[in-house]
């Protein structure tokens, strides 16, 4: 086979047989095929699509390229395609461990302006992300879950696949997309994987309809793989809870173990009515009533369990003032009354990442944001919208720029529809 032949052939808007995709990822791979060949190819199948079979070859190929994992026992999955504030894995391990349903998970970093729950762990000191599989297994066996960062030995191609395409404007493709997140969680072993798609301003989707047709594609590989795989479509207009930034976002989120109600607690509830639903064939009345039953008796102390199976301290958990300690905290006033209408996901994410880039490495998970109001809220003039932590000053361009991230209407704004709809 000549990679030249088999570009000019996706060029030609004509479909790749299951042999030719695995050649080209087999020899990308080994280095027999250039950054430039691959560049070209992905660039071809970014504008002229690829079929259901060549999606469904093409997660396959990329899967075979590094190791899958095999548990002895059912574990469960989630994925989030991403978004601000989405901090739903840390809220869901708790619950499902609880609910005696053992989840397994690898997680990611920060993908431009969506945060990474890697990241977030980090925020509790002596964390270990990079576990080895006995490890991991171990820690899913006797704690109920496990959240440890994607190892290098899962679906090989794709992080030389990812880093080619993030250099060569080659990321919004739905066919890549979908088998770079597909590969990684055929190989993690789970039979039973829930995805959250996220469209809107803080999304990789920025519709409903791409974030629909991205849903459908990773849920016909599952099929086609033999696994269950549903996909939840969750609206990511405005951050999802009110801390945004690593430390900000644990603390909202053992505000939430603690009782807070909020739109964090409902798509995680989502989340782990499906997947019950998914692990047990229970219908969705006595899925929601074990979920909330288990979310009422308290999941802060299986929590805590999990963080200290992953060696991190639990002190931030008991003593959350601990997360806000930067040398600046700045609150910013509304300049005038009505209702909030909207939270900026994106603007807000592109402020936080500028408070990130402005201190050393070992202060980054510090900086961010506390909204102090949520979306529909009534406020007056000189009512608090966010409260900035940082430790760098602010310019009054800065203070400006996150004042405008709010939207002020005199009119009550339509209620906000959190989740669209379940695919399956
Ligand atoms: N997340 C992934 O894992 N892969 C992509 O291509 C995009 C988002």
């Amino acid at each position: 086979m000549l990679m030249y032949n088999l570009i000019d052939k996706k060029r030609l808007k004509q479909a790749l047989t299951q042999d030719e995709i695995n050649w080209i990822v087999e020899n990308f791979v080994n280095k027999q095929i250039s950054n430039e060949e691959m560049s070209s190819f992905l660039m071809a199948v970014c504008l002229n699509g690829m079929n259901e079979e060549e999606t469904y070859y093409m997660t396959k190929a990329m899967q075979k390229s590094g190791e899958t994992v095999k548990f002895d026992y059912d574990t469960v999955d989630k994925h989030s395609t991403g978004g601000v504030s989405d901090s739903t894995t840390l809220l869901l391990a708790p619950i499902m461990a609880n609910l005696g349903i053992k989840l397994a998970k690898m997680s990611g970093r920060g993908l431009g302006t969506t945060g990474g729950t890697i990241d977030k762990l980090e925020v509790f000191d002596g964390y270990k992300v990079d576990k080895s599989f006995d490890e991991f297994n171990n820690i899913i066996k006797e704690v109920g879950a496990s959240i440890v960062s994607q190892s290098k030995d899962i679906a090989v191609a794709d992080k030389l696949m990812y880093a080619l395409r993030d250099k060569t404007a080659t990321i919004a493709s739905i066919p890549l997309i979908a088998s770079s997140v597909m590969s990684k969680k055929l190989a993690m072993g789970s039979n039973i994987i829930l995805l959250d798609v996220k469209y809107g301003k803080g999304a990789f989707m920025p519709t409903k309809h791409d974030a629909v047709k991205l849903a459908k594609t990773m849920v016909d590989i599952g099929k086609r793989d033999g696994k269950t795989v549903w996909a939840v479509i969750s609206n990511m207009n405005i951050p999802l809870s009110d801390g945004v930034g690593c430390a900000q976002e644990v603390y909202s989120v053992i505000s939430t173990m603690k009782g807070c109600d909020n739109n964090l607690l409902k798509v995680t509830k989502e989340l782990a009515v499906n997947l019950y639903v998914m692990a047990t064939g229970a219908d969705r009345k006595t899925a929601e009533l074990k979920v909330s039953e288990t979310i009422n008796n308290g999941i802060i102390d299986k929590f805590k369990e999990i963080i200290q199976a992953h060696g991190g301290s639990i002190d931030v958990i008991d003593k959350q003032e601990l997360l806000l300690n930067t040398s600046n905290v700045i609150t910013i006033n509304a300049s005038e009354s009505g209702y909030i209408a909207d939270i900026d996901a994106l603007e807000i994410a592109k402020f936080v990442m500028q408070l990130k880039s402005k201190v050393g490495a070992d202060r980054t998970k510090f900086q961010g944001v506390l909204l102090k109001v949520s979306y529909g809220d009534k406020i007056l003039e000189g009512d608090a919208l966010v409260t900035i932590y940082t430790d760098t000053k602010l310019t009054i361009s800065d203070k400006n720029d996150i004042r405008n991230v709010f939207k002020i209407t005199p009119k009550k704004p339509k209620k906000l529809k959190l989740i669209e709809k379940v695919v399956k």
